[in-house]
């Protein structure tokens, strides 16, 4: 067991931070999709305590956060397309996938060997203070046991990884909610995973819609792993009612135990979710109940992350 540090979003905590990243240790951090387990991605001891800390596939490969453009340019092989979407959409939550550059200088653990990197600059306040003071790549997959549910505030960090882990910097709820869109630029631009980037703004950017590879148990992401972000209780779709023993997770105006947006919107449910869904799973129910959630803009993301919560487990 290792004692693991809760820092306060502030000058010290930040250095701390920084420094414990330096040394090889593993700090979770908050990025505006959901919170980080980070690790110093040149450095493979540091990066394989990350797979070991989630308990997860060693065969997954990890997007890398740099403070700019500039920074990312050091580790891929960068193009027209990558800066239209770079000066569109960064910071912020879109991971793009391109071609590694040979002088990298990264662990293999972090493609798990692919030719290619997925790779982001958050736009979060925190993150971008802390990785212009760690000035180097951060590897991190989202700061949560493998498989289970997402992590948007630094509870529930600790509640899956304390002491396994040296620090959780502590930046309060994650505002987008939902993990980056991942968009594969190694050939046509192809969506990856959606996430907190609608995938229509990326088409609207591109003028063309996009090719889609986001097939349920095909391995290029973890996150499209059929049963993933899973509870512990069970998950039942598009209900329109309750049965016995059953806790309703609302959208819209509805009578519910929690609701994801009462007024509909679909940013507040996208950030809502994966929280909600921790309240109610601690509460014990055996089987959550989800209204219907509108299928566009966010709403896929959040679909697409019920659906892999859904899914029976392994
Ligand atoms: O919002 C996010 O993206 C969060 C925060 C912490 O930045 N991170 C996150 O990481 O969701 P993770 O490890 O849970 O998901 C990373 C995804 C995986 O599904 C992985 O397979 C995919 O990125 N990925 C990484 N490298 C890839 C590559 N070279 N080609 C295709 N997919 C890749
Ligand atoms: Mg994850």
């Amino acid at each position: 067991m290792i004692s693991t540090e809760l820092l306060q979003p502030d000058k010290a905590g930040i250095a701390r931070a920084a420094a414990l990243l330096s040394t090889g240790a593993l700090v979770a951090f908050p990025t505006e999709t959901v919170y980080g387990l980070g690790a110093d991605a040149r450095n493979s001891l540091a990066v394989a305590r990350i797979f070991e800390a989630k308990g997860r596939p060693r065969f997954n490969p990890l997007i890398v956060h740099v403070a700019s453009t500039a920074q990312a340019q050091r580790y891929v092989h960068w193009s027209d397309q990558a800066e239209a979407l770079a000066r569109a959409f960064w910071p912020g939550p879109l991971t793009l996938v391109l071609p590694i550059r040979a002088d990298a200088g990264l662990s293999d653990l972090v493609t798990a060997d692919l030719p290619s990197l997925a790779i982001r600059v958050p736009a979060h306040p925190l993150a971008r203070q802390l990785l212009t003071a760690f000035d180097g790549p951060v590897a991190a997959p989202s700061a949560n046991p493998s498989g289970r549910i997402s992590p948007t505030t630094a509870t529930h960090v600790m509640a899956g990884l304390d002491g396994r882990i040296e620090a959780v910097l502590d930046g309060g709820p994650c505002p987008v909610g939902l993990e980056s869109t991942i968009l594969g630029l190694t050939g046509a631009p192809t969506l990856l995973r959606h996430g907190g980037l609608p995938a229509e703004e990326i088409e609207a950017l591109l003028g063309h819609p996009l090719a889609q590879d986001t097939t349920p148990g095909k391995l290029t992401a973890p996150g499209q792993m059929a049963s993933h972000y899973a509870p512990h209780a069970r998950l039942r779709l598009n209900a329109t009612s309750t049965a016995p023993g059953e806790v309703m997770l609302g959208f819209g105006p509805m009578h519910c135990d929690l609701n994801l947006s009462s007024t509909a919107s679909l940013t507040e449910a996208a950030a809502n979710l994966f929280p909600h869904l921790h309240t109610l799973d601690a509460g014990g129910a055996a089987t959550i109940a989800v209204a219907p959630i509108p299928d566009s803009g966010l709403g896929r993301a959040i679909n697409d992350r019920l659906r892999r919560a859904a899914a029976p487990r392994p």
